[in-house]
């Protein structure tokens, strides 16, 4: 894929997938407004905007975070994985527009600039109970704005997908600062039981999927067999599922071997797009199909089809019986290995 910039296509899917997400956001700010004033008449229009996009956009954000784990624990959850960048850039949206109305109701209205008001109209940096957790959200949001800036796949192939990820990832110390950001403020406000509750239900959803997850990735990486040399046992025919993959960890790189029309070939597992696990993918039109956003490769030579060019390394089988014996050296990316018949 070459490095010029290319617009983005809206498919159906796109469409509808944005379509959800807009009318979602759109319901929650109307329901928002509608409960805030049947509880507190007296609100003001501007809490209520500043309220209702904070709560929005935290709420999105474990969304988001959520979507990872739950579509690596099952396969339903993989249709919102797809395009979960267009929910981190809408999530972006109703943060900036929390924050800069905050910043416009708070910081911009003396003489001083905003900015500069964030961080020196409260100076209790020593205290807990009044730390000025506004600064917190500046940089939470300064992150947010950083990586909605970059999704574009434009980015992700000049910066390189490693970067690209390396990058993303800052999106968990984005969480913390807010968690940090709603803790401290809630604590000045009227409201804080009710939100301190409502996030630390969250927190702990969010930390138990990333544990789950992590334990059963643990476990295929258990598989993995101590040696480094010579060929390894790894499973029978029968273990793997027709057009499917099964994962190994085969010194130190996650392996995918998969069984078509009476083949089995193995590629290294990692998709070069956004480092999607190409074994929990499916072989669609004679092709591995990435699980998370469709990148396609050859089973015999790790190669994308024709006109792509992205290429992952393959692995050399053989079988003894129905066992599946894998040479754990990895061939050079994109090199043609004869599937293994049976
Ligand atoms: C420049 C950045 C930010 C500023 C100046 C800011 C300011 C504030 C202020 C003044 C409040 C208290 C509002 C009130 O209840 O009266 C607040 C609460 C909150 N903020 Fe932020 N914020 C920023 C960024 C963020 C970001 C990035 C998020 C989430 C992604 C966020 C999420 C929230 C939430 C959930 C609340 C609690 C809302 C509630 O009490 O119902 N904030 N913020
Ligand atoms: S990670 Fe995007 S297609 Fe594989």
């Amino acid at each position: 894929m070459s490095l010029g910039y290319r617009l983005v296509l809206w498919n159906k899917h796109k469409k509808t997938y944005d379509k959800i997400i807009v009318s979602g956001m759109l319901i929650y700010i109307v329901l928002f407004a509608v409960i805030t004033l049947l509880f507190n008449s007296e609100t003001s229009i501007e809490t209520l905007i500043i309220r209702a996009f904070g709560s929005l956009a935290i709420i999105m954000l474990h969304i988001i975070l959520a979507i990872g784990p739950l579509s690596r624990l099952n396969n339903h959850y993989l249709p919102i994985l797809y395009n979960r960048r267009h929910l981190g850039v809408s999530m972006f949206i109703a943060a900036f527009i929390h924050g800069g109305f905050s910043s416009f109701q708070f910081h911009a209205l003396g003489d001083t600039n905003p900015i500069y008001s964030i961080f020196t109209s409260n100076m209790e940096y020593h205290s807990l109970t009044n730390f000025p957790f506004q600064v917190l959200g500046f940089f939470a949001l300064l992150i947010l704005f950083t990586m909605a800036s970059t999704s574009h796949d434009f980015f992700l192939e000049n910066l390189t997908a490693k970067v690209w990820k390396r990058l993303h990832m800052l999106v968990y110390l984005a969480y913390a600062l807010v968690i940090l950001h709603v803790f401290l403020g809630a604590f000045q406000q009227e409201t804080s039981l009710f939100t301190i509750g409502i996030l630390s239900i969250g927190f702990i959803t969010l930390a138990s999927l990333h544990l789950i997850t992590a334990f059963k990735e643990a476990k295929i990486d258990a598989l993995s067999l101590a040696e480094k040399e010579g060929w390894l046992e790894v499973c029978t025919i029968d273990d793997i599922e027709e057009d499917r993959a099964k994962i190994f960890t085969v010194a130190n790189e996650r392996v995918a071997i998969f069984k078509y029309e009476g083949n089995l070939s193995a590629i290294h597992n990692v998709c070069k797009h956004q480092g999607g696990p190409l074994g929990e993918g499916k072989i669609i039109d004679g092709c591995i199909t990435c699980p998370w956003h469709g990148y396609q490769y050859l089973p015999g030579n790790g190669q994308s089809p024709p006109p792509f060019t992205e290429k992952v390394a393959t692995y050399e089988l053989k079988l003894l019986g129905t066992t599946i014996y894998i040479n754990p050296k990895a061939s050079e990316e994109g090199t043609a290995i004869k599937p293994c018949k049976y």
